[in-house]
């Protein structure tokens, strides 16, 4: 730059300054917003926490319990999120010295939701963690830490035909029963068709509340599915290929599953060979399983060991043991480390966490990584079993501090 165009920049310069402060001073004298209504918009749709307090336990046997809850206004919730019928929130728990979540799909409507109710309704599960708990420890009126709505099983209408069959086991079935109300509610235009698989005909979980919704419309189907014993009026057996064909409507449909792991990989033997676009096959289930070295490619050295893992968050590291048969979020949540976690189920990424060294095994059935996650040593810590010592770096999330 020469001297004349050194002194043309200065000028220009000055001329942007002036310009500036004239604008400046031009300007109104009031505050900017706090707010913007699409931060607003977008912070009522995927709050990062909602604090939820229950206003009603309603039993369904010795097992089984609905819980209602209504914002928890004293903690700053004031409107719950809505969300598409299927949909889950996942809670968020302290229990002993561990930081737990668990994911549990909303059985109520959206249009609940808007007049400030959300329903859960859960199975109690012998010698599991966090049911047992709430089972002694939730009363009217206790208070709970959750996440804003999640999940991929709802209908989408780019991605779905207008029917649905909706495969459920056991507690699997309070997506499709949000759907089904939703239906009834003239909130969601499908057509449902459940095939409900439960061992007996006195303990199905809202067995009676589905017949009474699917008796006020044509288009909830409700077909009983018992394996322990055969019942006039209910199908006997597993849900197999053969079955959904004897029910499926006529026309094109998407088909829903939900339940545990067991019955996934027995249904979705029997759902492939009916050949759907992969799109219209989604499902849901808990991966969460002690019994890694039951699926292929395990490897048997690695069974009943427990391996030291090295924790790195942010700028800590801790050093915790691993058992062979707990996920490594499990390995984190008894060790009262704060690692984030949504599905448990190894589909939403949100406890994404890298391996810097060692290994570890993720069933095929759970794995749904990128292939550059898989490349770069990323695991989703809910499905991923530890085969030997490593080091793990775990992301800290903005929520590490809202637990109830
Ligand atoms: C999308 C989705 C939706 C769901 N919706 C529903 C629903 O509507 N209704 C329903 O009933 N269920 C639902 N589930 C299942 C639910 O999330 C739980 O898996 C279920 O309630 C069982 O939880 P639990 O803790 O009692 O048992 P488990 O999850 O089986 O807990 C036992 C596990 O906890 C671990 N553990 C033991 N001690 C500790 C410790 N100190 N710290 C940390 N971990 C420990 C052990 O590894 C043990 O395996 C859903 C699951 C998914 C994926
Ligand atoms: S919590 Fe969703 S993938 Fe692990």
């Amino acid at each position: 730059m020469n001297k004349n165009e050194e002194q043309a920049a200065f000028t220009k310069l000055g001329e942007l300054n002036q310009r500036r402060q004239e604008e400046i001073n031009a300007a109104a004298a009031t505050d900017l917003p706090k707010t913007y209504p699409m931060n607003e918009l977008v912070k009522a749709l995927h709050p990062a926490t909602q604090y939820l307090k229950v206003t009603e336990i309603i039993d369904h046997g010795p097992d089984a319990k609905s819980f209602v809850f209504a914002p928890d206004k004293d903690k700053g919730t004031t409107k719950l999120a809505t969300f598409q019928p299927g949909q889950y929130i996942s809670l968020r728990l302290h229990i002993g010295d561990s930081y737990v979540t668990r994911p549990y799909a909303i059985r109520s409507t959206p249009l609940q939701a808007k007049e400030g109710k959300y329903v859960l309704t859960m199975k109690l599960v012998n010698g599991g963690f966090v049911t047992p708990y709430i089972w002694k420890n939730w009363q009217v009126g206790t208070t709970v830490a959750a996440s804003g709505p999640a999940g991929e099983l709802f209908y989408e209408p780019l991605r779905d035909g207008k029917n649905i069959v909706a495969i459920a086991g056991g507690s699997g079935i309070t997506p499709f029963y949000s759907m089904a109300q939703a239906i009834l509610e003239n909130t969601l235009d499908v057509n449902l068709t459940i095939l409900y698989g439960s061992r007996r005909h006195d303990n199905i979980l809202l067995g009676d509340e589905l017949q009474g919704i699917a008796e006020q419309t044509n288009r909830v189907k409700l077909v009983n599915v018992l394996s322990d014993e055969e019942v006039p009026g209910f199908e006997h057996g597993f849900i197999s290929k053969d079955l959904i064909e004897k029910y499926a409507p006529a026309a094109d449909y998407s088909i829903f599953i939900s339940g545990p792991s067991v019955m996934y990989q027995f249904v979705m033997k029997e759902v492939a060979q009916l050949h759907l676009a992969p799109g219209r096959v989604r499902h849901e289930l808990n991966g969460n399983t002690a019994a890694p070295d039951q699926f292929a490619g395990y490897p048997a050295e690695a069974k009943g060991k427990t391996f030291s893992m090295t924790v790195i968050t942010r700028d800590q590291s801790k050093t915790i043991p691993a058992a062979a048969n707990e996920s490594l979020l499990i390995a984190l949540e008894r060790a009262g480390i704060i690692a984030p976690s949504m599905c448990r189920s190894g589909i939403c990424s949100a406890c994404r966490s890298q391996v810097l060294d060692g290994h570890t095994f993720t069933p095929t059935e759970f794995d749904h990584r990128r292939a550059a996650d898989r490349e770069f040593g990323y695991v989703n810590t809910c499905v991923a079993y530890p085969t030997s010592d490593l080091t793990l770096k775990v992301p800290v999330h903005d929520y590490a501090n809202q637990f109830g």
